[in-house]
Order: structure tokens, then sequence, then C-alpha cells
């Protein structure tokens, strides 16, 4: 059974430069499914993820392999 949330990282024009793009690099390269997302609108809190339906904001690659 597959208990891995569902990921998508905000591949917005913010978040990417705040960090999205080395977070999706991340994943990749951990091979973690993830979807990229259109921005969220929510670009003061960049960079976000989200993980089912929760939103992280400020994230990193630490905190969403710490959440799955
Ligand atoms: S660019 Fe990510 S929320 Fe706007």
């Amino acid at each position: 059974m597959n208990t891995q949330p569902v990921i998508g990282i905000c591949h917005g024009p913010r978040c990417g430069d705040y960090g999205g793009r080395a977070l999706a690099k991340g994943l990749m390269e951990r091979s973690i499914d993830f979807d990229l997302l259109p921005c969220q609108s929510l670009c003061p809190h960049a960079p976000i993820a989200r993980l089912d339906g929760d939103v992280l904001h400020h994230t990193n690659l630490e905190q969403v392999l710490d959440s799955l």
C-alpha cells in the first residue's frame, strides 16, 4: 500500500526563485513523485508545497522529506 501523500511543488516564478526549483530537483534525485503546480496565489509564503490537503509555507527539501 502506498501511503505517500500526493506532493505538489509550486513552480510559479516566486516559488521557483525562492527554492522551489531546488526542492523539485531534490525530489527528482530521490525518485520521489510529485506534480509541478502553477502559482498557488501564496507567493508571500514562497516556496510552498502541497501534501494532500496541507500546505507547507516557506518550505524546503528537508521539511518535505520529514512530512512523508
Ligand atoms: S509562485 Fe508559488 S504561490 Fe505564487
